[in-house]
């Protein structure tokens, strides 16, 4: 993560202590502020600002902790592209509000006494994911977040803002409007990439049944991944200030070296045999599969070669003469469209899968089934053996 310099992190600072004022007040600083105002002066870890209505003594230790794990953590990472990207426009749209702002969210979920379920109009810029996000007493009346597939999940306490935010925006239902009723191996110019978006955590947690992947016709999928109890939320895991996944508990059940390494299942589901490594080199060997399934079926099938650029959106890209350099128009790139349905739904599985680095750890099933059953339908066109490949679903 990048750091913020001094001038934004003092900025930071006191908004954020406006925060925690207006927010976080009540839910937050239980204790008593006069009782002992000189309290923990010697181990506060960096200077507050002393004058205005914030007095570094009146901060509670407790929260100085909080502070000073959720300042490190991306939510408060300002000079981050998912707060920064609306500067130009001065302001952020409704429609991304939402997830990109404290203060889009608490309009979202209607926190601040605005209508529940819209963000009514632009949001100011410069906001992160603040205390009175998750700290709102508001919050406990939200008992169900609606997921881009339509599905309405019932939710409890903070798992509500998670919800609400690492969904992503998209799910299959979109590929599948989108590729309707065309032939599978037509390129159409009319379709486009669609992005499920980012750190879809939460749509990969709930798998099948949250529906975010595009589910082939005919197939089972895999539904909530459920783990173990006390494993039961996103900061079951996550600490929710640093972010950090803590991994001394997950040592009471698995044996490893770090959460990468995880693994329970005893088959290999990538065709290499190796049940050393953990689930993810399986789910990340299948993705590397997937994508270079895509890149020879565009190639092969679609007869236009596409390049793959994850730094930039929308990612996939023509490459017509196949010179492996991506085709320019007027010094732009030329985003790939030469999409057939077939290719389509593919591409919008692997974004789906590793759009979320966690996807091992959220859902490894609904990961391997979507891979899976991805490469299986391109194998088809391509008259590729899916036997010879070896691989597990
Ligand atoms: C459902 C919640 C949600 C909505 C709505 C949403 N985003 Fe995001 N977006 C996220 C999350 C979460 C991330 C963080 C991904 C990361 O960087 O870890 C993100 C990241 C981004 C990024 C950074 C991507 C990168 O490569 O680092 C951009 C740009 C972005 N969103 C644009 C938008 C735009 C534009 C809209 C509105 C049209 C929008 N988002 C709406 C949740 C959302
Ligand atoms: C992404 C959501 C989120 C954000 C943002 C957040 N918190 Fe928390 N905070 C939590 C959760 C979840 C808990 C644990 C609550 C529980 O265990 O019941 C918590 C607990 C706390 C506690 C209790 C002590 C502890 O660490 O467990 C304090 C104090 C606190 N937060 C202060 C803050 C302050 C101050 C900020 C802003 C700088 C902040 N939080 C931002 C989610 C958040
Ligand atoms: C208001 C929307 C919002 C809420 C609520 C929210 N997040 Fe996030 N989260 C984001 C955005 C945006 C990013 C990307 C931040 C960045 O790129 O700096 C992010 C990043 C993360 C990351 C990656 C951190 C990193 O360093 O890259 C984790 C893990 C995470 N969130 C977990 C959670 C958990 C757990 C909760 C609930 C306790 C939660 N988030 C609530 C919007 C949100
Ligand atoms: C079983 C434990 C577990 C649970 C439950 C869990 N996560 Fe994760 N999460 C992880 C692991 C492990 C990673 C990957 C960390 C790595 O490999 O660096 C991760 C990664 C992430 C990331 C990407 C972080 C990054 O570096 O970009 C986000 C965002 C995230 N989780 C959010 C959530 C949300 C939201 C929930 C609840 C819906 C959740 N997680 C539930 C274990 C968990
Ligand atoms: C209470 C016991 C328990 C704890 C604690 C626990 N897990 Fe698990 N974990 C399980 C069980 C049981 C499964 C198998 C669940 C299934 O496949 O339905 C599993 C599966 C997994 C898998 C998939 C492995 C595979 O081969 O399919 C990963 C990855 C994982 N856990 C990561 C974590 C991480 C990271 C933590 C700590 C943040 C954690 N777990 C904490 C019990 C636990």
């Amino acid at each position: 993560m990048k750091r913020v310099n001094f001038k934004s992190f003092t900025f930071l600072l006191a908004s954020f202590l406006l925060l925690v004022f207006i927010f976080g007040a009540h839910d937050v600083q239980s204790q008593d502020a006069d009782a002992d105002p000189g309290a923990g002066n010697g181990i506060i870890p960096f200077a507050l600002p002393q004058s205005g209505p914030f007095n570094a003594a009146d901060i509670q230790i407790e929260n100085n902790d909080a502070i000073m794990d959720w300042f490190r953590s991306g939510h408060a990472n300002v000079a981050s592209e998912a707060f920064r990207h609306w500067d130009e426009d001065e302001e952020i749209r409704p429609a991304c509000a939402s997830c990109h702002s404290g203060e889009g969210f608490r309009a979202f979920h209607g926190l601040d006494g605005s209508e529940a379920g819209v963000v009514e109009g632009p949001i100011d810029v410069g906001g992160v994911v603040d205390c009175g996000t998750c700290h709102n007493a508001g919050l406990a009346e939200v008992d169900v977040v609606r997921f881009p597939s339509g599905l309405m999940h019932p939710v409890q306490g903070v798992e509500a803002a998670c919800m609400t935010c690492h969904q992503g925006r998209t799910a299959g239902v979109n590929v599948e409007t989108a590729i309707s009723g065309m032939n599978l191996d037509t390129p159409n110019a009319e379709l486009r990439f669609v992005n499920p978006h980012y750190a879809t955590a939460a749509a990969s947690w709930l798998g099948g049944y949250g529906g975010a992947g595009y589910q082939y016709e005919g197939r089972d999928y895999s539904g909530r991944f459920f783990h173990a109890r006390p494993v039961s939320t996103c900061n079951s895991c996550h600490e929710p200030h640093t972010l950090e996944v803590e991994f001394e508990p997950c040592l009471t059940c698995h044996q490893a070296n770090t959460p990468q390494d995880i693994r329970i299942s005893r088959q290999s589901y990538s065709g290499t045999g190796d049940t050393t490594v953990g689930i993810r080199a399986d789910i990340q060997a299948n993705a590397g599969l997937l994508l270079d399934t895509i890149k020879t079926y565009a190639r092969d099938v679609a007869a236009a070669p596409m390049v793959y650029d994850g730094t930039r959106y929308p990612y996939f890209f023509l490459d017509a003469n196949g010179d492996a350099a991506i085709d320019q128009i007027d010094g732009q790139p030329v985003a790939y469209n030469v999409w057939t349905p077939r290719s389509l739904r593919a591409a919008y599985n692997w974004k789906l899968v590793t759009a979320d680095p966690g996807s091992y750890a959220h859902n490894p099933h609904y990961a391997l089934e979507l891979l899976y059953d991805s490469i299986e339908d391109l194998s088809d066109p391509l008259g590729i053996d899916m036997d010879d490949l070896n691989l597990l679903r």
